[in-house]
C-alpha cells in the first residue's frame, strides 16, 4: 500500500460539509440508548478530522445541531449540550496539536453561558491554527443565518445599491469562508434541511445510506474519489465541454 493514499485521488475539495445524520438508528441497531448514538458519533467525528488533515482538506464544516432540534426531548437536547460542552474542553489540546482551528456557526443566544464560554475559549485558543478549519454549525439553521444578515445589513444602513452577493456572503456566520465543495448527507435521507442554504448553491452533494458512527475514514475516500469524477459546471460550461464545442 502506497505511504500516502492521498495521492491517488484526482481532486482534494478544498472544504468539506457534513451532515451527521443517523446516530439514532445505529443505536437503536445496536439496542443502545440515542446518548450511546451521539457518543458514536462523536468518536467517529475525531477520526474524520484526522483524515481531512490527512487528505488535504482545509475546510471541515460539520452540522451538530440545528435551529429545529430544539423540538427533540428535553433530555436528548440536554445529554447533546452536555457532549457539545464536554467535548470543546477535553478535545481542546487535542485539537489544537493538530492545528486546528475551531470556528462556530449559528446563532449564540440560545446557547447556555457555559457552552458558550466553552466555544468562545477553543475559538480563542485556535484562533492562528491553518492544518483545517473546523466549523461547527451549532444552534444553526440556513435561513435564520440569511434574516440575519439581512437584519444586519439594514442596521447599518447599507445603500440598497450597493447590496451585492459579496455584501450579503460578509453578513452570514460563513463570512470569509468559502463556499463547500462537497456536502455529504449520511444514512440515507436525500434533504439539505436548512444547511447552508446560501453557500451550496453550486456544492456537490453526496448521499450515503452509511450512518454517521459508521462513516469511516474509507468512506470519506469514497466520497472524496466520487467527487473528483464529477465535473463542476457553475452553471457555466467545463473548459473541456467549451473546447469540445468550439472545435465542432
Ligand atoms: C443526527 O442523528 C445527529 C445529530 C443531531 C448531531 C449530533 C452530532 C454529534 C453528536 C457529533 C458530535 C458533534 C460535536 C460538535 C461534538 P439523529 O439523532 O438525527 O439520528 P436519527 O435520524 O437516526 O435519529
Amino acid at each position: 500500500m502506497p505511504k500516502n493514499r492521498s495521492q491517488s485521488f484526482t481532486t482534494i475539495p478544498n472544504h468539506i460539509a457534513i451532515i451527521m445524520d443517523g446516530n439514532g438508528r445505529w443505536a437503536k441497531a445496536h439496542m443502545l440508548p440515542r446518548m450511546a448514538g451521539h457518543r458514536a458519533g462523536t468518536e467517529n467525528l475525531r477520526q474524520i478530522i484526522k483524515a481531512c488533515i490527512e487528505f488535504g482538506v482545509k475546510h471541515l464544516t460539520i452540522y451538530a445541531f440545528s435551529t429545529e432540534n430544539w423540538k427533540r426531548q428535553q433530555d436528548e437536547v440536554d445529554g447533546l449540550m452536555d457532549i457539545f460542552a464536554d467535548v470543546l474542553e477535553k478535545e481542546l489540546p487535542e485539537l489544537h496539536a493538530q492545528g486546528v482551528q475551531v470556528r462556530h456557526l449559528g446563532r449564540e443566544q440560545e446557547l447556555s453561558p457555559i457552552l458558550r464560554e466553552k466555544l468562545q475559549n477553543a475559538i480563542d485558543a485556535t484562533r492562528d491554527n491553518q492544518n483545517l478549519v473546523l466549523s461547527i454549525a451549532l444552534n444553526y439553521g440556513g435561513r435564520d443565518e440569511i434574516i440575519t444578515a439581512i437584519k444586519n445589513i439594514l442596521k447599518e444602513e447599507i445603500p440598497v445599491e450597493k447590496i451585492d452577493e459579496k455584501i450579503v456572503a460578509d453578513h452570514l456566520y460563513t463570512a470569509g469562508l468559502p463556499d463547500p465543495d462537497l456536502v455529504i448527507r449520511t444514512s440515507g435521507e436525500m434533504r439539505t434541511s436548512n444547511f447552508l442554504v446560501w453557500q451550496s448553491t453550486y456544492s456537490e452533494w453526496y448521499f450515503t445510506t452509511i450512518l454517521w458512527p459508521d462513516f469511516d475514514k474509507e468512506k470519506l475516500r469514497e466520497a472524496i474519489i466520487d467527487y473528483g469524477n464529477r465535473s463542476r459546471r457553475f452553471g457555466g460550461r467545463t473548459k473541456k465541454e467549451k473546447e469540445e464545442a468550439y472545435n465542432g
